[in-house]
């Protein structure tokens, strides 16, 4: 039986034996609030004004306003709600709260000196509170304030990368000669005498029916991950690693996207209105081969499934092949980068098979970090759901129109990365550094 206190006891907690001390919990908590914070400082080092204060694309504000929104959320969750003073600068709530203004008003922005002293002064009143906070009461409210800043930084990530992104070259051969110090045996996929993989593997792993442990009861759990619950699954197959660039050129060159039987009818429409011929980070270059494809809509990532006669993976068959009953696919300790690529470490995709520490009991790779993973599952809330800290954070979300992402991205902080944390987005979305792998029914 699945043993309940490995996922209620947080992995970096596990130094220690038995129940850490609140001083030290206090202390982490710290320890954690700067590490994010310089994170997030880091992808502001060398910007520009323009840059910052301009809409990259319609549906995403600039980044500056992410950075204010951040600061916006830490004071109004630790320190407004929770004391019930009043802020110090009320002025900035009309523009950087998350349903104000419209996203193309979100450009007249304070100067970036400005922010960043409204952050600094947030955070100093943060600290001084938390020496005296009764954690017993707030420390999963601080863990979420966490995460939030988590999430608004990768999103800066991304949209930074969608002002540069052109055609571009990996940096640096060194992830190309990693990959070819391997072997790859290469087994074609089910019904695709179409195919023919010139690089990586299509190879699938075969995951014996039965039950394991879906969602997250642990302190950072995120509302929509809990409770945790048990799935029984058929016997399935589910490709060791994400859909490669090499792979996915195959369906580009010949002519998956001029031909309606891949797509699904609202993806025909979709690839039709959008007149999309290749994913949004592609490139030409062919050391991108080996690394996973990266910027496809649902609909693309659907799309290709079909054409090599497979098909997504639902949300719940992703999650258990990533690893079942751990918080991570490679057990319990935390993430570094010897396990995956995340955190901006490099700041672009690696090849698939770069990671072998990080590898799955399954052995699946990279099923954290690299490229987020579209699921053929559509958000919901599960069994006796309850919006945490407010009932939109999740809720206004279950739609219908919303599909579940898994693993995280190169750029997911450490606060956001674990095989049960979900991301949702609109099928169309493809500014979002995600990418794939496919499933099937057949051993
Ligand atoms: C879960 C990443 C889609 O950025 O819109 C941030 C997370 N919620 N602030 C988003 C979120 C509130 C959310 N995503
Ligand atoms: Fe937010």
């Amino acid at each position: 039986m699945w043993d309940k206190t490995l996922r209620s006891k947080s992995i970096k907690y596990q130094q220690t034996s038995g129940s850490p001390l609140i001083v030290d919990r206090r202390q982490q908590l710290k320890e954690w609030l700067h590490q994010c914070r310089a994170g997030t400082l880091e992808l502001f080092e060398s910007i520009d004004e323009t840059t910052f204060c301009v809409q990259a694309h319609s549906e995403f504000s600039p980044v500056g306003w992410h950075l204010g929104h951040i600061g916006y959320t830490e004071s109004l969750w630790l320190l407004e709600r929770p004391t019930g003073i009043k802020p110090e600068y009320s002025a900035y709530r009309r523009l950087f709260v998350a349903d104000g203004l419209p996203k193309s008003e979100r450009v007249k922005l304070p100067p970036i000196e400005e922010i960043k002293s409204y952050l600094e002064a947030i955070r100093n009143k943060v600290l001084l509170r938390l020496e005296t906070i009764d954690l017993e009461k707030e420390e999963r409210l601080w863990r979420w304030l966490l995460q939030h800043e988590s999430q608004h930084t990768e999103t800066i990530a991304f949209i930074m990368q969608l002002g540069r992104w052109h055609d571009r070259a990996p940096v640096g051969a060194s992830w190309q000669n990693l990959t070819t110090q391997n072997n790859f045996t290469v087994h074609p996929a089910p019904n695709s005498s179409l195919i023919q993989t010139n690089t990586l593997t299509s190879e699938m792993v075969s995951i014996e029916s039965g039950s394991f442990i879906q969602g997250n009861d642990s302190i950072d759990a995120l509302d929509n991950e809990r409770t945790a619950h048990q799935v029984k699954l058929e016997t399935y197959s589910i490709d060791r690693y994400p859909v490669t660039c090499g792979q996915y050129r195959t369906f580009i060159e010949t002519g998956g996207y001029e031909n309606s039987i891949w797509w699904s009818e609202a993806g025909w429409r979709w690839v039709q209105s959008e007149q999309v011929t290749k994913p949004l980070y592609w490139s030409d270059d062919l050391r991108w081969e080996n690394h996973p494809v990266c910027g496809v809509s649902w609909y693309e990532a659907d799309a290709y499934a079909r054409f090599v006669g497979k098909r997504l993976p639902s949300e719940a068959e992703w999650e258990k092949a990533a690893g079942g009953n751990n918080t991570y696919p490679w057990g319990g300790e935390s993430p570094t980068e010897k396990h995956c690529n995340h955190n901006n470490a490099v700041s672009q995709t690696t090849p698939v098979n770069a990671y072998p520490a990080g590898q799955s009991v399954y052995g699946c790779y990279d099923m954290l970090g690299n490229v987020w993973e579209w699921t053929s599952t559509v958000f919901e809330g599960y069994e006796g759901f309850a919006g945490y800290p407010y009932p939109g954070y999740s809720q206004v979300y279950f739609d219908g129109e919303h599909w579940v992402l898994k693993g995280g991205s190169w750029a997911t902080r450490p606060w956001a990365l674990r095989s049960s944390f979900r991301n949702w987005y609109h099928p169309g979305v493809r500014q979002i550094l995600a990418g794939f792998r496919c499933a099937s029914d057949k051993e």
